[in-house]
Parts: structure tokens; sequence; C-alpha cells
């Protein structure tokens, strides 16, 4: 174990998912049981970091959180150090400043000597400017879409899945008893793994995703075609980001204080008004929305939340240097945090995943 090591911060950044409190209290009870070092929570992500809001962590603080949603230090999708809105102007527009280096004093005012930060892309792209001004950022790759790049797997995604699953499945019966054809719009934002995944496991008839621009006949067709061949009801699951070919993405609303300032969400309704203009078949749309987001981590996201959180507290005291957990081929390894950083990891049109739903019949909405 390096010297040097005696406290490190935590911190969970970006949007929330099951199995972070999972990941704290690994971190947390890895360092303490197997270093001995001290361990500082802070709230609210990078915003905790900019703001000096950072407390101590004991063992009793994360006992009792494997099985919760949600997470103790809170979270925030608006720190973006070299770009954080400190106020706004008498116009109403946001003002941003550049405060990198409060992030810096606060981390040395702490004593941090690293930072295990759970987080997605937003908070990946984060931690590479607190390296670069010297703070050693161990990275945990956490989010529902699944869309980090350089890991096969992020934790949460695999709930979110179930809870997506769960509530297809709950749409079928209902689908079935009116003959009507449901739509269910699945988060992912530019990724359509959850809408994949979802979809396969609970047989949905077709699936449209950011990936893979749809034709809305090709749809309809499809849907009267199973009308026709007695199957009075279809399931439509659509990811967030799908998009109609030559169209854009549905944009619910616009945060300019956000890094990422779009917020996706309407194509579910769009699809389903359609798909009862143009088949006469009776269509409604469920928004999954945050359901996906909360509730307790099924037992694969605890276990893999508590692989991911101590191997991020070994890479601490191995000495390792902006270092992102990951799973790669199954294990867990780690890869650069620049790695990492700006980039999403999205559907390629081969996966296998892809070539056997097509193999099973569903539909695409492509030819
Ligand atoms: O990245 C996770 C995610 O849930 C996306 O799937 C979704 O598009 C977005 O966050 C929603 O963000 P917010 O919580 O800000 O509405």
């Amino acid at each position: 174990m390096p010297e040097s090591i005696k406290r490190i911060g935590v911190l969970t950044g970006g949007g929330d998912c099951p199995g972070l409190n999972a990941v704290i209290r690994a971190v947390t009870k890895t360092a303490i049981f197997d270093h001995g070092w001290e361990v500082m929570g802070i709230e609210d992500g990078v915003q905790g970091l900019i703001e000096n809001r950072i407390h101590p962590l004991t063992t009793d603080d994360v006992s009792n959180i494997l099985t919760t949603g949600g997470t103790i230090l809170g979270t925030s999708n608006r720190a973006n150090p070299t770009r954080f809105c400190v106020g706004h102007d008498d116009a109403g527009a946001p003002i941003f400043k550049d405060v990198t280096d409060r992030c810096v004093e606060h981390a040395r005012a702490n004593k941090l000597d690293a930072i295990v930060a759970i987080g997605g892309d937003g908070t990946m792209s984060a931690c590479r400017l607190l390296q670069d001004a010297g703070i050693n950022v161990i990275g945990v790759p956490k989010t529902i879409d699944n869309d980090l790049w350089g890991t096969e797997l992020t934790f949460g995604f695999l709930t979110a899945v179930n809870t997506a699953t769960e509530a297809l499945d709950r749409l079928h019966t209902t689908a079935a008893s009116h003959h009507r054809a449901m739509v269910a719009e699945v988060m992912g934002r530019n990724a359509g793994w959850i809408g994949l995944h979802a979809g396969i496991a609970s047989g949905s008839d077709v699936i449209l995703l950011p990936e893979m621009p749809f034709d809305l006949d090709v749809v309809c067709s499809f849907i009267e075609k199973r009308s026709r061949k007695g199957k009075r009801y279809s399931i439509v699951c659509v990811s967030e980001g799908a998009t109609v070919e030559g169209g854009q993405q549905v944009v619910d609303r616009v945060d300019p204080t956000s890094p990422d300032p779009i917020r996706l969400g309407g194509i579910g309704e769009w699809v389903a008004e359609e798909i009862q203009k143009r088949t006469g078949e009776e269509s409604r749309c469920a928004t999954f929305g945050h359901v996906q987001r909360g509730g307790s981590p099924i037992a694969a996201d605890r276990v893999l939340a508590t692989r991911f959180g101590y191997r991020a507290t070994c890479l601490v005291a191995q000495g390792a240097v902006g270092r992102v957990v990951a799973m790669q081929n199954g294990d867990v390894t780690d890869i650069d945090l620049r790695e990492v950083a700006d980039k999403q990891r999205t559907i390629q049109a081969d996966h296998e995943l892809i070539l056997a739903a097509r193999a099973v019949g569903t539909s695409f909405g492509v030819e």
C-alpha cells in the first residue's frame, strides 16, 4: 500500500440507479476494514466537492444499505467543474464559471488522497478534468443506460431491465384483453440497451432503438399482419432515443444548467398515435420513466456493485492513478479514465442480440 493513503473520498454523480449504496458500502468497508483508512462522503456528486459539503462515513453509516435503492450521499447531474452554474443574469440566463480550483482546494482541505467517483459518462468527463487538475480519481461505472465506454456492464442496468420487463409483461395482459397495440417507452438516452434487453425478455413484437432509425410503414404493416393472423394485440417497446427514418429525437425538456442539457421523451406517445391513425387499431402508450431507476437492486447488481466497489478500493491501495473499473469479457478489470470520458457505447446493427431477436420474429421497424 502506498504510504501516503490515509483518507479517501467517495461520491455518486449523475442520474441515480439501483446499486449505488452497495458500491458506497463496499468502498467504505474495504477502505476501513482492509486498509484502516478514513472515508469521507462527498454529498451530491461533484457539486459537494465544489461546495465543500463533505462528511465522514463510518461502517455504521453504510450498514444495512446493500439492498436499498438511491444513494445515501445524494447526487447531481449539474456539476461540470469547468462550467458550473453560479447564478443567473437579469434575463434569467445561467452564468457559468470554472470552479475546478475550488474542487482542488476542498479535496486538499479535507486531506483526500484519492476520490472514488461512482458515475456515468458525465461524471467520468468531470473526473477527467479533476484528474488533470491533480486530484486522483478512481471511477466506478454506473448507469441504467449501460452506455459507458470500455465496460460491457454497468451496475444498475440489469435491475432497470428487470423493472422494464416486469412492466412490459403487465402490458401484455391488458393489450390482449383490449385487442390493442401497447407502446412502452423505456429510458436509455442515445443507447438502446434497455429497450433491446427488456424487449427481448418480454417477447415484445416490435423493438425500436436509437441505433436503428425505423420506418413507420414497416411497423404498421407488421402489426396489421399480426392481426390478420389472429394476433389481435401487439407490444411495441420503444427506446426514448429512437427516431423515425430521417427524423430527429423527441425532446421532453432542455436544462441549460446541465452538462448534458437534453432530456428525451415523447417518442412513445407519437408512435402510439401514428399506429392508431394508420392501422385503425386502438393504441396506447405507457412511459416507464424514472420507475426504471428506482427500487432495490436485483441480486446480480448487488454482487456487481460489491465487486466494482472492492476493485476501486484495491486500485487506490495499489497506487493506481486515473483508472476506471470495468467489466470486460466477464472479468472485472480497469481502464484509463481518459479512454472513457466523452464517449458512449451504443449497439452495433450486427449485435448478436439483434440477430437473435430477428430470428424469433421480432421487428425492428426496418426492412
Ligand atoms: O442516464 C440515466 C437516465 O435515466 C436516462 O435513461 C434518461 O434519459 C435520463 O437519465 C433522465 O434524466 P433526468 O433524471 O435528469 O430526468
